[in-house]
Formats: C-alpha cells, structure tokens, sequence
C-alpha cells in the first residue's frame, strides 16, 4: 500500500475533529487571540493566514478589523469544506477567500490572486508542517513592504516542570505536532536572510511562542 501523504493525514485526522475543533482547540490554543489583536492591518489591507483550518481566526480577525481584505490557505480539503460552510453561515464569503494550498510552496498570486499581503500569519500550523523552516522562508516572500508576518505556535515549555513537558509532548506527538524548539533560532536566521526585524517571546511559561517580524 502506497504511503499516506501529509494532505491525506490531513483529512484523516480532522475528518470528525473538525465538528468539535473551535469549542474544543479554545482551551489549549493560546495566544491566538493576542495574534490577532495584533494584526492591527492598515485600511483596506490584505491579511493572509497559511494552514487557517476552520477559518476562525480569520473570522475573528474580520469581525476586529473590517475594513482589511481576508485570505486563507490550508492543505487540508476537509478542514477548508468545514471553513467555507462556517463563512456561508456568516455571509462572509465575498470578505475572506480560502484556497486549497502547501504552505511551503503555493501559488498566491495563481490561487488568491495575489502575490503580496500587508500581515501574513502562522497560528499552530507550523507544529503541524514537516518542512516548517520551508514555509517560513515561503511566507516571509509574501509579506508586502511595510508589512509583517505573525507566528504563534507550541514552545518548549522551558519554564514548566519537565513532567508537564513530557505529557504535553506525548499527547501532540499522537497528532503528529511537534513543538518547535528552534523556532527563534530559525526566525533570527530569516529575519537576517530577508531583511526583516524580529520580536520573539516565550509566553505562558514557554508553552507557546509568540512572534512578529516586520519588514521596513
Ligand atoms: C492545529 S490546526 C490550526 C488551525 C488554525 N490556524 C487555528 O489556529 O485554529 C493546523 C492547520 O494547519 C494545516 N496544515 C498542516 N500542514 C499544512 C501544510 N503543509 N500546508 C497548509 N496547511 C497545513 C492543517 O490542515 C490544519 O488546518
């Protein structure tokens, strides 16, 4: 038997999480709406948000920020069946435009029509990309002068008790998310490779990092 791909694992993990993942992620997924807060894009500016599951995110950020345009990316058909269901409810299909995409490698201009965005934000995706260092590099070519890219993403739990670590990580690794732990190294490198300014930070004791770069 041929082996799983990632969009396959995809679909088979989220293919009955989907219906319990906004109720069920708002407990452990912290710091999204810090992320989102701090978007704060320009009047009529473009926010693109790479692996955005469900949407909410972008919901959320539309109902803060309503004069921004709103695009989302993700690998997974079932996750983005269940986000353009979610935007129908809303009537928000003409305000956030979704595409079936890899975050290391899709064609924005090809799939959003766009090559370009004012703020371009990762939220407990890059946890779940094999080649998450691929992505980075991608999205950082996306993100427009003046603009940002936006990361929040499980950490190394550096201030919590080794066996708060140790559980946390076992119970991810059955997802297939790995926390990861060179993140700041590897945003310092990028942020060097593509000329971008970094703020890193350890939150809620190192259970997530947060990070915004911006490019002058
Ligand atoms: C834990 S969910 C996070 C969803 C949303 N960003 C949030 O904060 O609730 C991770 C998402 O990343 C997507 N994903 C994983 N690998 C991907 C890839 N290579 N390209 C695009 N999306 C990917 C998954 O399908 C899933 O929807």
């Amino acid at each position: 038997m041929a082996s799983e791909s990632h969009a396959e694992h995809l679909d088979r993990n989220y293919r009955y999480q989907r219906h319990v993942y906004d109720l069920t992620r708002e407990y452990y997924l912290l710091g999204r709406k810090r992320l989102i807060a701090g978007l704060n894009p320009p009047k009529g500016g473009s926010v693109l948000e790479i692996g955005c599951g469900t949407a909410l995110n972008l919901i959320r950020a539309a109902a803060r920020f309503p004069d921004a345009r709103y695009y989302g990316v993700d690998l997974s058909r079932m996750m983005l069946e269940t986000a353009e269901a979610a935007l129908a409810r809303r009537k928000l299909e003409g305000r956030i435009k979704l595409a079936l995409g890899d975050a290391t490698d899709f064609d924005a201009r090809a799939t959003l029509g766009q090559a370009e965005f004012d703020r371009v934000f990762f939220s407990y995706s890059l946890s779940m990309i094999p080649p998450w260092e691929a992505a980075l590099d991608h999205a950082a070519g996306l993100v427009a002068r003046g603009g940002s890219l936006h990361i929040v993403d499980f950490g190394g739990c550096e201030q919590l008790p080794a066996s708060a670590k140790r559980i946390l990580y076992s119970w991810l690794a059955q997802f297939r998310v790995t926390p990861r732990e060179a993140l700041e190294a590897e945003l310092t490198a990028l942020s060097n490779r593509h000329g971008l300014s970094l703020n890193f930070e350890r939150i809620y004791r190192g259970y997530s990092y947060y990070a915004v770069l911006k490019r002058n």
